[in-house]
């Protein structure tokens, strides 16, 4: 595990109008990852965009595409996103019956498997997988929009998170925490284990990208 927190800016809050300049911005301000968030209305309310739009951003940047599945069965449309582009892709526990079979999908289609859970859904729904992943996205708000308060019940669960992986020897596993996601709360969500930080408003509502994603550093 790098101790260096890696930031991953949402296009959720980019301008798509610009979409290739903003992703070619955040890049050259510093950013470790795209993050890119998957809406279908089902499982979210909110709509957002599909493999083309991933492929499209994977054309204009190096950098790896980190893709956070928030749909209904999303084992139909994994390998629609690794050829698009899609480095690592997290997938919803809640949105899985067969979780296991599903991480296993992303691998063998060449991507890191990532798993997350929504603000309410206990750890122990995961703990038998984290053998399986490369990365656990805890939600810090309510998935479906960006520009949320994060919920500090968080900062616990990433310690607890943190606590088992090491228990279960998974120390190369990495934290992300998405929603909410600013100077402060970065602060202390690191400090509770967190390696991976996703942020929206934070970085693509500042004027300054660079100072944006230094500050969240
Ligand atoms: C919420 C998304 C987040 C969101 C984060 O459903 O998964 O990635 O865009 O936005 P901020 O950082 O503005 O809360
Ligand atoms: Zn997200």
């Amino acid at each position: 595990m790098s101790n260096r927190v890696r930031i991953a800016p949402s296009i959720l809050s980019a301008d798509f109008g610009r979409l290739h300049d903003e992703v070619k911005a955040i890049e050259a301000a510093g950013a470790d990852y795209v993050h890119v968030d998957v809406m279908d209305g089902r499982f979210v309310p909110n709509i957002t965009i599909g493999p083309l739009v991933v492929e499209a951003v994977k054309r204009a940047t190096s950098l790896p595409l980190d893709v956070h599945l928030m749909i209904v069965e999303p084992e139909r449309y994994i390998d629609d996103f690794v050829k698009a582009g899609a480095s690592i892709i997290t997938v919803h526990q809640e949105t899985c019956a067969h979780l296991h079979r599903t991480l296993q999908q992303i691998r063998a289609a060449g991507a890191k498997p990532s798993v997350v859970i929504n603000p309410s859904t206990s750890l122990s729904a995961i703990e038998d997988v984290l053998g399986e992943v490369t990365q656990v996205l805890l939600m810090s708000v309510n998935p479906g929009f960006g520009g949320q308060a994060f919920i500090p019940a968080t900062i616990d669960r990433v310690k607890r998170l943190r606590a088992m992986l090491e228990a279960k020897g998974l120390t190369s596993v990495d934290i992300e925490v998405d929603g909410g996601i600013n100077a402060t709360t970065a602060k202390q969500v690191v400090a509770a284990g967190a390696t991976v930080l996703v942020a929206g408003n934070a970085v693509f509502k500042q004027p300054d990208y660079r100072a944006a994603i230094a500050a969240l550093r």
